[in-house]
């Protein structure tokens, strides 16, 4: 393929971008800021108030299409790709965000906590990139990005099932980079230290926070903005030779 160039300011202008777990945290201001850009999105949420949150950040509903969906369930994936081909009639870009964190000490780590978490975080991942790259196929390629972690990189304390979803989901970003990168889609991984989301403060409220946060070199958590940013860089045409990648966003956190 030639060197078609790029917009400098990263623009999405009319690019179609599904986000999972779009109503909340960092799929919330990845919405806002790929809006900014002049994407179309489709938003996929469990949670019903992603209606609500799309009419908050975009009142121009041309612009926003909203599925309430179970992403673990097949049938639930399939709906939220059809509602986004059937609306603006292709996706050119998959954010792979929805998530939970499930923790206990692995000596007591249920079996629903561990499949719970495989199921979100990693299986519907997976089947989500598999339904739409068949599509960016047929309209000549795409971009996905998978939000995965600093958790994929190294221990966390009560993290067994997370930690190993996530690894497991940026060992699966190279595989399909491999495979896809004939079809012209780019597929990468962004793995944040703790945000400050109802998520990273579940997992990282009171003392272990603190803790946590002094082995931070840059001192703090980050901030769903900063993440959003990422994302934008590897779904925008200026990221097209990155593929397979995990950028961490962790202030230092797995430096040393
Ligand atoms: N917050 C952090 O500290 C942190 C750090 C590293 C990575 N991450 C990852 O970032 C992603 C987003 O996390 P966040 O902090 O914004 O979390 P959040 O809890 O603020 O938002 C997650 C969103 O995903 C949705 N969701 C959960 N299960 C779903 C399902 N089955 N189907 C559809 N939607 C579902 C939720 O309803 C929610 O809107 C996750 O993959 C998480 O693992 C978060």
């Amino acid at each position: 393929m030639e060197f078609a160039g790029f917009d400098k300011s990263f623009g999405l202008t009319n690019r179609v971008c599904l986000v999972t777990g779009g109503a909340a945290g960092i799929g919330r201001a990845i919405a806002i800021l790929f809006l900014e850009k002049g994407a179309k999105l489709v938003l996929a949420d469990v949670n019903a108030t992603v209606a609500a949150i799309a009419q908050e950040i975009c009142p121009d509903r041309d612009r926003v299409h909203t599925v309430v969906a179970d992403l673990t369930q097949s049938d639930d994936r399939d709906r939220a790709v059809e509602a986004g081909l059937e609306r603006f009639g292709r996706i050119d870009i998959l954010i792979n965000n929805a998530g939970i964190v499930l923790l206990d000490d692995a000596l007591r780590l249920s079996e629903d906590y561990w499949d719970r978490t495989m199921a979100i975080n990693l299986r519907a991942p997976f089947f989500l990139a598999q339904r739409v790259a068949r599509e960016m196929i047929k309209t000549g390629g795409g971009k996905i990005v998978n939000v995965a972690s600093q958790a994929g990189l190294i221990a966390l304390d009560k993290h067994a099932a997370y930690c190993a979803g996530k690894a497991a989901i940026i060992s699966m970003t190279k595989v399909l980079a491999l495979e896809w990168a004939r079809y012209n889609i780019q597929i990468n991984a962004i793995s944040p230290t703790v945000v400050l989301t109802e998520l990273g403060r579940k997992a990282w409220a009171g003392e272990v926070g603190e803790q946590m946060k002094k082995k931070i070199p840059n001192g703090r958590f980050a901030y769903p903005e900063e993440i959003a940013a990422c994302a934008l860089f590897l779904a925008s045409d200026a990221a097209t030779m990155i593929n397979g990648e995990n950028l961490v966003i962790d202030g230092g956190y797995t430096i040393q």
